[in-house]
């Protein structure tokens, strides 16, 4: 099977690093990748939002299967473009995407479902003075988040009047997400710990993939700005078993069937980011893709084919497929950019990268990086992620996750030094 992965991030290299693992699969192309996906897969010169390049490389190049990481594209419809076109794509189609792409919608779609979330009020554009009023009286901590899609910036969690006031003021009035913020969503603070829960689905069935938490925000503790995630580790004991199949009951189980009495059956990978309260799991958000980085801890510890899977989601036939038992631990931590996730400089040098490469049970996973006369430089915020993979306890995957990425030195380089840390409190509090 010839494979084409659309991306360009940490993700898309965990997803090629898996599916160059399946005999199933003879040819492999990423478009546009990076210099680590470089060395797994044909790195085609061609964006993410390429639609019609996209489809004319997969006709020209017999590609069986195409596989989308972004958002983005989802959302403006290359899910629809290719399936027009007879190819086989995984992913969601725009409308099944807007899970993802309208929180209102999300909202509303979970209220007429009975899918367990936060209290919500939306307002639009001509609502503005009742959004005032409404965040004037409200209880706090109150959280206010831009309806489209905003890079994963759109969402402010305040717990002061005055911030939650001009937070709004900013969304609605000032614009700062664009078009994003023309319809605000404020919702009630929920208490507890978050998870990723991955279902891959084919419009009814669905398989889970090993529960993940990332770690938003910049500095150790849970401190500091909200960023695309500076590390992640599965499985997460914040999720037992049983809350899986809670969340698989109360969740996932009724999106699929919502979806698909909406008439947009959900196929492609569903996020669900989850808040674990005092009464049960509750959804934060869906998103319409894998998660970036949870998908370089989760893939790792999928011991079954990637490439069957997901053709088998694409085709719409999950029914041979099981959720799988999960073995071992992964942690992933991300290597930043001094600044990030403010303003940062590009182009140092990363040294180290052979080295960590060559030890047993890490995986060096590229985000944000280019190759510079012959050597990897930093060319994005996030820039790698280092990923442990240990058949023990998550301790050692821990303790080797951070091993490996202190071989690894560019100018200006952070990462948090906590990542796993919420996992192993968990498992002690309950021993
Ligand atoms: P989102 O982009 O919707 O995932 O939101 C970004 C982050 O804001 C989440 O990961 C949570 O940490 C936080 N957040 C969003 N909604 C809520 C909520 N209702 N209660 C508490 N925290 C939230
Ligand atoms: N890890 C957060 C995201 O992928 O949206």
């Amino acid at each position: 099977m010839n494979i084409l992965v659309i991306g360009s991030g940490g993700r898309e290299h965990a997803l090629v690093w898996k599916l160059s693992m399946s005999p199933r699969v003879s040819r492999l192309y990423c478009a546009p990748g990076n210099p680590g996906i470089a060395s797994l897969a044909r790195c085609i010169p061609l964006k993410a939002n390429d639609t019609s390049g996209l489809i004319e490389f997969a006709k020209r190049e017999s590609i069986d299967l195409l596989v989308v990481g972004p958002e983005q594209p989802l959302a403006e419809g290359i899910v629809d473009r290719c399936q027009e076109k007879g190819l086989t794509v995984f992913g969601p189609t725009s409308a099944a995407a807007q899970l993802e792409w309208s929180k209102a919608f999300a909202k509303d779609f979970m209220d007429r479902h009975k899918i367990p979330t936060a209290a919500y009020r939306t307002f639009s554009a001509d609502q503005i003075a009742d959004a005032r009023a409404y965040v004037e009286a409200c209880p706090l901590p109150v959280v206010l988040k831009a309806d489209g899609l905003a890079a994963g910036k759109g969402v402010a969690v305040c717990t002061e009047r005055g911030e939650a006031l001009s937070a709004l003021h900013q969304m609605a009035e000032e614009k700062v997400f664009g078009a994003a913020g023309s319809v605000i969503v404020v919702e009630e603070f929920m208490r507890g710990q978050e998870a990723s829960v991955f279902a891959v689905c084919d419009g009814q069935r669905y398989v889970t993939l090993a529960p993940a938490q990332d770690h938003k925000r910049v500095f150790d503790g849970d401190r500091g700005k909200n960023t695309g995630g500076m590390g992640a580790y599965a499985p997460t004991p914040v999720v037992t078993p049983a809350a899986l199949r809670e969340i698989e009951r109360t969740i996932i189980v009724p999106t699929l069937q919502g979806m698909a009495a909406e008439r947009r059956p959900y196929a492609g990978c569903l996020y669900v980011g989850l808040m674990m309260t005092e009464t049960g799991p509750k959804v934060v958000e869906y998103n319409c893709r894998f998660g970036d980085p949870e998908t370089q801890v989760v893939l790792p510890l999928y011991r079954g084919d990637l490439a069957e899977l997901l053709l088998a989601s694409a085709c719409g036939d999950l029914s041979g497929a099981e959720s799988p038992a999960v073995n071992g631990n992964a942690v992933c931590v991300i290597l930043a950019s001094g600044g990030y996730p403010d303003a940062y400089a590009a182009g140092f040098p990363i040294d180290g990268l052979d080295r960590a490469a060559g030890v047993p049970g890490a995986m060096l996973f590229h985000a944000g990086t280019k190759e510079e006369q012959g050597r990897v430089a930093t060319a994005g915020g996030r820039v790698l992620g280092v990923t442990s993979l240990v058949d023990g306890g998550l301790d050692e995957a821990v303790s080797l996750a951070y091993r490996v990425a202190e071989m690894i030195t560019f100018e200006g380089m952070h990462f948090r030094r906590d990542i796993g840390a919420k996992g192993l409190a968990t498992s002690a509090e309950r021993q």
